[in-house]
């Protein structure tokens, strides 16, 4: 199973939802393959967030070898699974995606219709409480999202 997380800047959001993701399934003893991008090219090349990197540490994940990346039209072949931190994401995601693709291309809040864990919003204007808010957010999303991939 192959799964990429996007959210815009690819250095808040997306790299600490692929660093959970990643530990989940460790955790779990999963064979899931998770690589993050953003829309957007501002940080292309550049580390998390350090507030990201932070709230995760205090989790025990460490998402410091990971680079910021934009999202390709290959991505959507490549991956099983597509998924957005946010519905502005989806949009951008939808517009450029392949009309005929591999990929499921969804909300990872709501990655399922009887499931809503909501937009997970971008933390970047905010202090350290948004980032941990963040990952506890995704937390809840990620391990959901495992759980129902491997039932
Ligand atoms: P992310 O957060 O999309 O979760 O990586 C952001 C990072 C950078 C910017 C916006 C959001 N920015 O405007 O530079």
């Amino acid at each position: 199973m192959k799964v990429l997380t996007v959210c815009l800047g690819n250095i808040c959001r997306s790299p600490a939802a692929q660093g959970i993701l990643e530990h989940f399934a460790q955790q779990k003893g999963l064979d899931i393959s998770v690589d993050s991008a953003g829309t957007a090219a501002y940080h292309i090349g550049k580390l998390p967030d350090a507030r990201s990197i932070r709230a995760l540490k205090s989790a025990g994940i460490d998402i410091s070898h990971q680079r910021a990346r934009q999202v390709t039209l290959s991505d959507f072949d490549r991956f099983d699974w597509v998924v957005a931190m946010d519905a502005e994401n989806l949009v951008n995601l939808q517009r450029i995606k392949p009309a005929q693709c591999h990929a499921k291309v969804v909300m990872f809040g709501r990655y399922r219709d009887a499931v809503d864990f909501g937009e997970v919003g971008d933390p970047y204007y905010g202090g350290d409480q948004g980032f941990e808010d963040m990952r506890n957010q995704l937390m809840m999303i990620s391990n959901d999202f495992l759980d129902h991939l491997y039932d």
